[in-house]
């Protein structure tokens, strides 16, 4: 069980990797706009970290106030990736801050994960 949960932390490590992954390589080429690899990392993230949020295959408990502002920062992170990919397909992309406010939420969470125990 413990090895299945190390497994799916992975998962959720991947997700974190292709969100903040392709938010840089945008960063970098300075095109400050957010992405379709950018929706696959928030959705793998996302349904990984739900299914850490249960409690099996632990020793400790979890801290469900870390979890829950957890939530809410990635639901906003999806909704700010959301929002910018669908109006940068229509050809009105949103402000650069809404980028930058993207990788900082996404910052956010990892500092979250690893600094709040
Ligand atoms: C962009 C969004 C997210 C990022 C960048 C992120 C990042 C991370 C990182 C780096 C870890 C490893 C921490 C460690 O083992 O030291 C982690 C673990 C974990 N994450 Fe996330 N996460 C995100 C979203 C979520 C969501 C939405 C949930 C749940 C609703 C969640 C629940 C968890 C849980 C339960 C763990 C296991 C370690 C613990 O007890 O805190 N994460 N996350």
């Amino acid at each position: 069980m413990e090895i299945l949960r190390h497994v799916v932390l992975l998962v959720h490590l991947t997700g974190f990797a292709i969100l903040f992954g392709a938010w840089f390589v945008e960063a970098v080429a300075r095109r400050y706009q957010a992405t379709r690899l950018m929706d696959l990392g928030v959705l793998v993230a996302g349904v990984a970290g739900l299914a850490l949020a249960a409690p099996w295959g632990l020793d400790h408990d979890l801290n469900y106030v870390k979890i829950g502002i957890k939530l809410v920062v990635l639901i906003v992170i999806g909704a700010l990736v959301g929002i910018s990919t669908s109006r940068a397909r229509k050809g009105t992309p949103l402000p650069s801050w809404v980028f930058w406010l993207i990788g900082g939420l996404t910052l956010l969470n990892a500092g979250l994960a690893v600094i709040w125990r």
